[in-house]
């Protein structure tokens, strides 16, 4: 059996954030092929920052302690610093993940770019949907006079 630093055992022993988010602005579902886990993520967003991310895993420890630990320092993050900070936690994580579970927090870290990017994707159609009326209120008003 692989063995895990304290950090990692605490956050697999009482994962925080372990469920989902009923209105979420990303959501992600992904999988690990080599194992058949899979792990969904759900963020909300407000201005820009996370206020909350959960997870929901079909996972080994590795994976649900990772998730935790993500989870946990994502929020009051922007999109870019929760971007960076999965980058961060990386380095300091895959020190302490033995070599045969890293791609476990690959897992993780995708399921939160993927989240993410969904976040960003929506947020994207709805400026161009708002754009859209109100192109459309305005040439109405030009065709009105
Ligand atoms: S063994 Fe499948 S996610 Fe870790």
């Amino acid at each position: 059996m692989a063995k895990y630093s304290k950090f990692l055992m605490e956050h697999f022993q009482n994962p925080k954030n372990v469920g989902e988010i009923s209105d979420p602005d990303g959501v992600s579902t992904v999988c690990n092929a080599s194992c058949g886990d899979i792990m969904q993520m759900f963020i909300k967003v407000n201005g820009n920052r996370i206020t909350q991310a959960t997870f929901k895993a079909f996972g080994c420890g590795a994976a649900i302690a990772t998730s935790s630990i993500l989870t946990e320092r994502v929020k009051g993050c922007t999109i870019d610093e929760a971007l960076e900070m999965s980058e961060r936690i990386s380095k300091e994580i895959l020190s302490e993940l033995p070599k045969e579970k890293i791609p476990c927090f690959t897992l993780v870290a995708n399921a939160l770019k993927l989240a993410i990017e969904e976040y960003k994707n929506k947020r994207h159609e709805q400026v161009q949907l708002h754009g859209k009326e109100e192109f459309d209120s305005l040439t109405m008003g030009v065709l009105k006079d």
